[in-house]
């Protein structure tokens, strides 16, 4: 009989742990003020790269050193990152909004190439290097990829700036993107990591990482870290940030998110098929 009772007392329990997460989640989405912040804080970004792509073809055309071709790829750069610019400003406000994000099964490769192009810019311009790692046939994810990418270049523009404000010598400027699977409590996830060799986290930083406005910079805003934990959480995966160490140094920190893959009932019997017919003899 005791048996029997455990069973929908356990539900119960699991039910309000689940409605208690959600709701913590819930109040960490972003009120007004640092909605307005977050747009203008992502702004930023391609902003940067149309001046960059502008001034890069201004330049040229006053040396008379362009091709039409050369002219032609520039612009139609700088019109994608102006399209990115409105993409931002909606996503941005659904996801504000609280509605659900506007999910699409999305392909890694494309959105770390995407969040790379845009990271690039300001890598370069802090002469860091930049390399990534992408583990073969990663599973598409159900996600909403110009948020995802988003949150990887916040990730890697706080790395480049910790490199900076570390004043690392150049062999030891560099940061690492890696996307490999992950088991999460038994269940299939991929995991982003970005790898720095800046300053690290002092322990009453990690304590506020992820407070709005909270910022060392004297130029920060201290809303990249908070828009991207809700981001993440909105869609289901986790944060995490640590320090790496040489011996009792800090080298450098890592900060890394998981989300989880969902089986599409259909991708799943698609792929069971695929392999029959693989299978040779
Ligand atoms: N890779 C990192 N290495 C060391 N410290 C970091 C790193 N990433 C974040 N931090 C610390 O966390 C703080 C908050 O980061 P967050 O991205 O939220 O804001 P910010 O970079 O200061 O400003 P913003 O992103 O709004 O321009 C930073 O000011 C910095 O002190
Ligand atoms: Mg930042």
């Amino acid at each position: 009989v005791i048996a029997t009772d455990i069973t929908p007392r356990r539900q119960a329990e699991e039910q309000a742990a689940a409605q208690a997460e959600r709701a913590q989640t819930a109040s960490r989405l972003i009120t007004m003020g640092e909605m307005a912040s977050s747009v203008a804080h992502e702004l930023n970004q391609p902003l940067t790269a149309i001046n960059n792509y502008c001034n890069g073809m201004i330049s040229r055309i006053k040396d008379q050193q362009i091709t039409e071709e050369a002219m032609l790829a520039a612009l139609e750069k700088t019109s994608k990152q102006a399209q990115r610019a409105g993409q931002i400003i909606q996503r941005i406000r659904s996801f504000v909004k609280r509605s659900e994000p506007n999910r699409a099964l999305s392909d890694i490769g494309t959105m770390v190439s995407e969040a790379v192009e845009l990271a690039e810019i300001e890598l370069r311009r802090r002469n860091v290097r930049l390399s990534y790692y992408v583990a073969a046939r990663l599973p598409r994810l159900l996600v909403d990829p110009i948020l995802i990418e988003q949150v990887l270049v916040n990730l890697m523009k706080n790395a480049s700036e910790s490199i900076d404000a570390a004043d690392r010598p150049s062999p030891r400027r560099s940061v690492e993107l890696r996307v490999v699977p992950r088991q999460v409590e038994g269940q299939d996830a991929v995991e982003f990591s970005v790898v720095d060799t800046g300053q690290g986290l002092a322990p009453e930083v990690l304590e506020r990482l992820y407070e709005a406005f909270f910022s060392t910079k004297a130029e920060g805003m201290g809303i990249g870290l908070n828009l991207c934990r809700s981001i993440i959480e909105s869609h289901s995966g986790r944060m995490e940030a640590e320090n790496l160490y040489n011996g009792a140094d800090i080298t450098g920190c890592r900060f890394s998110f998981w989300l989880p893959v969902y089986q599409q009932p259909n991708e799943g019997a698609a792929r069971s098929a695929e392999q029959t017919t693989r299978i040779p003899g």
